[in-house]
C-alpha cells in the first residue's frame, strides 16, 4: 500500500488515479488548484491486454482526498506530477508539504527536461522522469458538477532503470498500464519529441493533424524531426534516418480530426509546451553547434502570433 499524491489531476493525472485505484491498495490524494465534486474516468474503447488478467471498467469514479491548497497536504510515499510543463512552478508548490518524508516524485510531462524543470525544488536523484504515452482529454464539468476523463488507449509509462524507477513501476502492477523501465530512457524521450515536434505545425495552422496530409507541409514536418533526429543524437539518444519518415507516416494514419495539446491549448487560449516540445531542440541545437532553422521559425512564429 501507497499514499499516493497526484499532481494535476488533468487527462494524464486523471487517468493515473483510476490505474492506481485499481490497483486496490493505495491510498489517493488529489492535489488541484480549483475544487473538484466528482471526477470520472472513461476507458470506451480499451482492449484487454492479453497478458493481464484484470477486468478495465468502462468507468471509474475516483475516490481520493481532494486538497486545493498545499498547505493542507501530509507527507506521502510518492508524488506523480501530471500538470503542463509550463504549471511546473505551480506544481513544485505543492512538493515542500508532500516531500516532507523524502518522497520520490515522478514527473508525467512531454518533453525531455523532466528533471531540469523540478530540480530546483527536489533532489534530482528522487525524481523519476516518465515518458507518458496515452490519448487522454478531459471534458468540462457537466450540469452536475461532474468532470469526466476519456482514456482512448492503454498508458504506456517509461522509466530509466534505478530504485526509485523500479518502485514507479510497482506502483501499477496488475493494473492495466503498460509500466516498465527502459535500459535507453533518453532514446524513449527523444523518439517521442520527434512526434511532438511535428505537432507543432496544427497548432501554426490551427487545422487538425490531417493538414500533414499535404505535400508542402509534409515537407516541413520532415525538417522539424530531422532537427529533433540530429539534436537527440548529440544528446545521446540512438535515432535512425527513417525516423522522421515513420513520424510523419504515424500522423498520416492518425485520425485527420484529431487535435493535439498544443492545438488545443491555442484555441483554449491556455499557454503552450511550445518551449518543452520544440523550444528545447533550439536550445539543445544551440548548445551542440546544430542548426535548427525549422524548429526556430515555429518558435518565434507561435509565440508572436500568441503573444498578440
Ligand atoms: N493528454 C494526453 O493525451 C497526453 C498524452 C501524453 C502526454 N501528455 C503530457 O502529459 C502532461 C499532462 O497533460 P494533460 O493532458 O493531462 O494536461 P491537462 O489535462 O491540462 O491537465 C493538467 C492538470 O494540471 C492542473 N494544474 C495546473 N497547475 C496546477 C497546480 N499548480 N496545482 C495543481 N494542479 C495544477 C490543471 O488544473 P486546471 O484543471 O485548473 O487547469 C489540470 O487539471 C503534459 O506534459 C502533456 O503534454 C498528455
Amino acid at each position: 500500500m501507497a499514499r499516493v499524491a497526484v499532481v494535476g489531476a488533468g487527462a494524464i493525472g486523471g487517468v493515473v488515479a483510476s490505474l492506481l485505484q485499481s490497483a486496490g491498495r493505495h491510498e489517493l490524494v488529489l492535489c488541484m488548484r480549483r475544487p473538484l465534486k466528482e471526477l470520472v474516468v472513461e476507458t470506451p474503447a480499451i482492449g484487454l491486454r492479453s497478458d493481464m488478467q484484470h477486468e478495465i471498467r468502462p468507468e471509474m469514479r475516483i475516490e481520493a482526498t481532494i486538497l486545493t491548497q498545499p498547505e493542507e497536504a501530509q507527507p506521502v510515499d510518492w508524488v506523480v506530477v501530471a500538470t503542463k510543463a509550463y504549471d511546473a512552478a505551480g506544481a513544485a508548490l505543492w512538493l515542500e508539504w508532500l516531500c516532507g518524508g523524502g518522497a520520490p516524485v515522478a514527473v508525467l510531462q512531454n518533453g525531455v527536461e523532466h528533471r531540469e524543470r523540478f530540480a530546483s525544488y527536489v533532489a534530482p536523484e528522487r525524481i523519476v522522469p516518465v515518458i507518458v504515452d496515452c490519448p487522454a482529454e478531459r471534458r468540462p464539468a457537466d450540469d452536475a458538477g461532474v468532470e469526466r476523463i476519456i482514456q482512448r488507449g492503454t498508458m504506456s509509462l517509461k522509466v530509466p532503470e534505478g530504485t526509485h524507477s523500479r518502485g514507479f513501476v510497482e506502483l501499477f502492477s496488475g493494473t492495466a498500464a503498460d509500466a516498465a523501465t527502459v535500459p535507453d530512457w533518453t532514446t524513449v524521450a527523444w523518439r517521442k519529441l520527434c512526434h511532438n515536434a511535428a505537432g507543432v505545425l496544427p497548432a501554426l495552422l490551427l487545422q487538425p493533424a490531417g493538414v500533414l496530409r499535404g505535400e508542402a507541409v509534409g515537407d516541413v514536418a520532415l525538417d522539424l524531426v530531422r532537427e529533433c533526429v540530429a539534436v537527440g543524437r548529440a544528446m545521446g539518444a540512438t535515432l535512425s534516418d527513417a525516423v522522421p519518415e515513420e513520424v510523419l507516416a504515424a500522423y498520416r494514419r492518425s485520425a485527420p480530426d484529431s487535435v493535439n495539446s498544443l492545438h488545443a491549448d491555442r484555441l483554449a487560449g491556455r499557454p503552450m509546451e511550445i518551449d518543452a516540445r520544440n523550444g528545447v531542440i533550439v536550445r539543445m541545437g544551440k548548445k551542440h553547434g546544430i542548426p535548427t532553422p525549422a524548429n526556430s521559425m515555429a518558435v518565434a512564429l507561435l509565440q508572436a502570433m500568441t503573444a498578440r
